[in-house]
């Protein structure tokens, strides 16, 4: 990587491993954060580059612990160049990229391929999640230590449920001695049978099956007293009930080792937007035809399971956003809502969307920023703590936004692939301006601007 001297001169730092906000100088030499404070003009190296950011903020760049570059094997999605593209586009430095490839994370061959994938066309940092389950078919453990041993970060079948009681008992006692969460989808299948969104005034009306909050609450509850029973770190993947809260907080006060994540789309969007128009069904004409591009796993709930979730992330009961960034092709997005994938593009639109709960006054802004940064880097592990601050000495990955800036989705400007985001022609309030890795300007919303001196 680039070892060009940067001076971002002027933004707000907001660096919550250090419980620092204010306003500061960055000095990056080498790939890493060298200075953070009033750097004289004089003590500017001759040949740096000068980022000015002034009304900016500058944090940590975000780690995102769940998303879908879809490579190998769905390289008509996504692949590893465009997500990182997008990644970087959504202030993101670092990635989990989950295991529903084909072939699947399941052997140290496939968790190679990715990082070399990734050293030659990446722009962020990637790290792949493993399978818990051989073929993600869950009906053996997959050689967890060999895949640890190659690099995973984590183990998950995400897209599916660990079903197996027994074999999710297994490797949460696995993952108590590789140190390595299980990341789990929590989906009682006996439960949402067919279901396509939420079960719920707005199903009923539009004729489509429903999946119960009671499918997700019950196997978190069941995870929970595994990772109880065994020691083992269970991490709850995109959790969207308000029942699933409860069981979280008191599992938390219980000293059960548990932490949980939840997505952008289940903190702003609720299940009338499956209806189409934003939600907003007026007039005599009553809604549109639905919008597949709402179909995600788990669904959008109701207005009171949003506004829970945003309180549990507030109060830390829940730990950090995840994107679960799920990019697919337009034909998967086609045809009626039973027949079309789960799944919403969400990179590059997280930010804008997270910042609602700021400007409503949900959560401060730096407690947004901590649950972007160190709330992911604590769930993945110490390991990870230099990647969420902008400590002296530790590597440049740093996202500069402007927290009030408007901005009209536009999906034809994404770098993804998957254009399949039912934000699209939505304003948001807050956009990403600059993104580092290690000391490298990865993305620049004005390339020619930025290095001015
Ligand atoms: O909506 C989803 N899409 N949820 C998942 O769990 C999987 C993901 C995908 O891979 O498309």
């Amino acid at each position: 990587m680039a070892s060009e001297s940067i001076l971002i001169r002027g933004p707000r730092v907001i660096d919550p491993a250090q419980g620092l906000d204010k306003v500061a100088d960055i000095l990056v030499r080498g790939g890493k954060v060298a200075a953070i404070g009033r750097i004289p003009s004089d003590e500017v190296p001759e040949d740096c580059r000068v980022i000015e950011a002034g009304g900016l903020v500058a944090s940590p760049g975000f780690i995102d612990i769940h998303c879908h570059l879809r490579e190998p094997g769905f390289e008509y999605k996504e692949t590893i160049a465009t997500g990182t593209r997008a990644a970087a586009r959504g202030g993101f430095t670092t990635v989990c990229c989950m295991p529903n490839t084909e072939p699947p994370i399941d052997n140290a061959a496939v968790v190679e391929f990715i990082k070399e994938r990734s050293r030659a066309e990446g722009v962020v940092r990637v790290f792949p999640i493993g399978c818990v389950t051989k073929g993600r078919r869950g009906k053996e453990l997959s050689e967890m230590e060999e895949l640890a041993a190659a690099g995973v970060v984590a183990f998950s079948d995400d897209g599916d449920p660990v079903y197996d009681a027994n074999i999710m008992r297994l490797s949460l006692t696995y993952s108590a001695d590789l140190g390595l969460p299980i990341s789990n989808h929590c989906q009682d299948r006996a439960l949402s049978r067919n279901g396509v969104m939420a079960e719920g005034w707005t199903a009923t009306r539009l004729g489509l099956p429903g999946i119960p909050a009671a499918a997700e609450e019950t196997m978190a509850a069941r995870d929970i007293s595994l990772a109880e029973l065994t020691g083992g770190r269970l991490h709850l993947a995109h959790v969207s009930t308000a029942g699933t809260v409860p069981l979280l907080r008191q599992a938390k006060e219980r000293g059960v080792p548990v932490t949980a994540e939840v997505c952008p789309h289940h903190l702003t969007l609720t299940d009338r937007w499956v209806l189409g128009a934003r939600g907003e069904v007026t007039g005599a004409a009553g809604p549109q035809a639905y919008d597949t591009y709402t179909k995600v796993y788990p669904p959008l709930r109701s207005r009171q399971d949003v506004e829970a979730l945003a309180r549990a992330l507030a109060e830390g009961v829940i730990d950090c956003i995840a994107t679960d960034h799920a990019p697919h092709d337009l034909t998967s997005k086609q045809g009626t809502y039973q027949e079309a994938a789960f799944g919403i593009s969400v990179l590059e639109t997280a930010l804008g969307s997270a910042l609602q709960l700021v400007h409503r006054g949900h959560l401060t802004l730096g407690a947004l920023v901590e649950r972007l940064t160190v709330g992911p880097a604590r769930v993945l592990g110490p390991a990870f703590a230099e990647l969420a601050t902008l400590k002296p000495g530790t590597p440049a990955d740093i996202v500069l936004f402007d927290p009030a800036r408007e901005w009209v989705v536009d999906p034809a400007e994404f770098a993804s692939k998957g254009v399949n985001t039912p934000l699209q022609g939505t304003t948001l309030k807050g956009k990403v301006v600059a993104t580092l890795v290690q000391g490298r300007v990865v993305f620049s919303e004005t390339p020619d601007e930025i290095g001015a001196r």
